[in-house]
């Protein structure tokens, strides 16, 4: 079921590819205008170098990680590779996020499910329930400038057993010229089906109807406080590339952020997330959890972003591609290789823990 010659998640990007229409490939695969910003997330971990330790004592790893400490919403995660909110996952398999959800389950992973998810929030959470998964579920809300929209799915979410709410702060449509050239739309039988009564975003290939969709639907900083006073639920931003925005997110309530370009898709020539991570924590300075996304590809690539200030990261593409491939079994070998890599890294650096994992990790001028 797994092509063999599959050893690392990048193995999984061409298999994915030619199960794919080339509709659906140019979605998951593309990034906003020229795509630097996507190319920038993996030449930036590639760059920077690691410290290897000879002959480490180092027993057992424990990639065991705890967020929110120390408050009601504390969760311990078996390791830190979330399954980052993404829409639509029947695009890459017929059984959509269920299957995504299930490996999850298995591999003790935390998945946001996103708003824009093909499968309801509720069958999504049934799903982990039914496969008694230990890991959490997150939901991934766009904040819209009317309450009662953002109100209701949140209750809802609640409802069905979310951990967390994860508002993500950057766009939602911008100019990807990769679906403007195929004339990327849905096939019939997939929709955001959590959202059949709000306006659908529009179709990429029409510029001026995604602008005026941003312009009409944009929330702004209040929302974030209106939202911390409607639920109870942990509240991360995602979404945050600079040091301001992290300050005005923990001062509107956030109680964790996802340093995030939204893998590129966004605004295009804005870093690297792993280049804004350290200076995001220094400012953040452990009020409240950083989480990062964007290229990570490697255990390494996990390795470096927990030295520069993230308790976790999340996947976005891997896990599409490993999704498109095998289904549920490809999603959970995606997570298996990440997870193994982790631990090898974790092993050759001399890191027993998670916690162990500091900026010395790094060769100094890196
Ligand atoms: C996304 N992303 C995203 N983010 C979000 O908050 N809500 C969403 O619905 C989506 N949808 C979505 C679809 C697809 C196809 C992709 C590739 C991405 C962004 C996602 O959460 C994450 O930030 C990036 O995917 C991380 O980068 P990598 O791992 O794909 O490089
Ligand atoms: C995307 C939106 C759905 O990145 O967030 O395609």
């Amino acid at each position: 079921m797994i092509p063999s010659d599959i050893a690392a998640v990048t193995d999984y990007e061409a298999h994915a590819q030619a199960r794919m229409t080339e509709q659906a490939w140019a979605y998951i695969a593309g990034g906003s205008a020229d795509e630097i910003t996507v190319r920038w997330n993996r030449e930036a971990f590639s760059r920077l170098k690691l410290q290897a330790r000879a002959l480490p004592d180092v027993r057992d790893v424990d990639t065991r990680v705890t967020l929110f400490g120390r408050t009601p919403f504390e969760q311990t995660l078996a390791h830190p590779i979330l399954l980052a909110p993404t829409a639509y996952h029947k695009l890459a398999h017929p059984d959509g996020e269920r299957a995504t959800v299930l490996a999850a389950a298995a591999l003790e992973a935390a998945m946001v499910v996103s708003t824009q998810a093909s499968v309801s929030l509720e069958d999504v959470a049934a799903e982990a329930r039914a496969s008694q998964s230990r890991a959490p579920l997150w939901f991934q809300l766009y904040l819209q400038a009317d309450h009662g929209l953002s109100g209701a799915l949140v209750r809802r979410a609640e409802a069905a057993g979310y951990q967390a709410l994860v508002v993500t702060v950057d766009a939602p449509v911008s100019l990807r010229n990769r679906e403007q050239r195929v004339g990327f739309t849905l096939p019939p039988g997939i929709e955001a089906v959590n959202v059949r009564n709000q306006p659908a975003p529009p179709a990429p290939a029409d510029g001026r109807a995604a602008l005026r969709h941003l312009l009409a639907t944009a929330a702004g900083w209040p929302d974030i406080a209106w939202l911390r006073g409607f639920t109870m639920l942990p509240i991360l931003v995602k979404g945050i590339t600079n040091p301001e925005d992290a300050e005005r997110a923990i001062a509107h309530g956030a109680d964790g952020i996802i340093v995030s370009n939204h893998g590129g898709r966004v605004l295009d020539t804005v870093p690297a997330t792993i280049d804004v991570l350290p200076a995001i924590a220094d400012r953040v300075a452990g009020r409240v959890p950083l989480l990062l996304d964007g290229g990570v590809r490697r255990g390494t690539d996990i390795v470096k972003a927990l030295a520069l200030g993230a308790s976790a990261v999340l996947i976005g593409r891997p896990y599409l591609h490993g999704l498109a491939v095998g289904g549920a079994v490809g999603v959970a070998h995606v997570l298996t290789i990440l997870r193994t890599e982790l631990e090898v890294a974790m092993a050759l650096t001399g890191r027993p823990t998670l916690a162990a994992i500091d900026r010395t990790v790094l060769w100094p001028e890196s």
